[in-house]
């Protein structure tokens, strides 16, 4: 390689640089904003004015928004496979998401239980304890976010990150329990209805490609059998939850 080459490989590279940073900057004004806009409707309008529960219920209607929004997005590059270029945004969706998620955590242990593992922890039964299904979410949504580098991917192989990844499944369907069963009341308003919106968005796009990926491998390959068991977990916990 040349001088001349050198340089246009040195420019190219740190124009794309820049454009990464600019557009890593902008989502998090992006992301910022959004929580300050949940937080308001929770302080003015929802949670009487108390500064603590509204940041304890912003950042959890944040996360639990943005970590839906990161696999609907998964759906829409499939759906569209030009839009597969932006799949930086999956990331910053579920690691703000994941931001938010232990801000939501940190802020409800302090504010609502002043720290007091037993008061928290008074039952193991998830049905009895829907802090159960969060705090089973939490540490896999965390190890999910420790992962999102490019160096990790590198490091670890795609297979093994991507099979890391799929636990997303257990932690996504543990945080629509935790969110369903904690204080229902809580998401009949704009919030609630915008975090259903979501979710129903999100669960559709994976059944879907589950369906369709599951058919193009004649129902024979170890994901649809493994799908199917978290189908049936889900089906089961929704029948002892709601209707028994
Ligand atoms: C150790 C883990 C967790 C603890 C101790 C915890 C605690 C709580 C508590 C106490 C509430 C009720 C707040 C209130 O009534 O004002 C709540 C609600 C909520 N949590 Fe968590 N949480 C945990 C994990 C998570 C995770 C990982 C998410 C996902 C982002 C999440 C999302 C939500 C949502 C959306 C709500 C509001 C919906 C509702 O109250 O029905 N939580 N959580």
């Amino acid at each position: 390689m040349n001088n001349q080459d050198a340089n246009v490989k040195d420019t190219v590279f740190a124009e794309k640089k820049e454009t990464y940073w600019r557009f890593l900057f902008g989502y998090s004004i992006f992301a910022i904003l959004f929580w300050f806009i949940e937080f308001l409707l929770q302080y003015y309008w929802i949670s009487n004015g108390e500064a603590g529960i509204s940041l304890v219920r912003s950042f959890s209607f944040s996360g639990a928004t943005l970590i839906g929004l990161a696999l609907f997005s998964s759906s829409v590059f499939r759906w569209i496979p030009s839009t597969a270029a932006y799949w930086r945004i999956r990331r910053y969706l579920g690691v703000s998401g994941f931001i938010f998620a232990l801000l939501h955590v940190v802020s409800a242990y302090r504010t609502v239980f002043d720290f007091d593992l037993k008061s928290i922890y008074f039952s193991f039964n998830p049905l009895i304890n829907p802090i159960i299904f969060g705090s089973i979410a939490f540490p896999i949504l965390m190890i999910m976010t420790m992962t999102s580098t490019d160096w990790v991917v590198e490091k670890l192989t795609y297979k093994t990150w991507k099979n890391i990844h799929r636990l997303v499944y257990i932690a996504y369907i543990s945080v629509i329990f935790h969110f369903l069963l904690i204080n229902p009341g809580l998401l009949v308003n704009v919030p609630g209805y915008i975090l259903i919106l979501v979710t129903i968005m999100a669960v559709f796009g994976q059944l879907f490609w589950f369906l369709k990926i599951s058919k193009r491998n004649r129902f024979k390959s170890k994901g649809f059998f493994i799908g199917i068991i978290l189908i049936t977990i889900t089906f089961i916990l929704t029948y002892l939850a709601f209707v028994k």
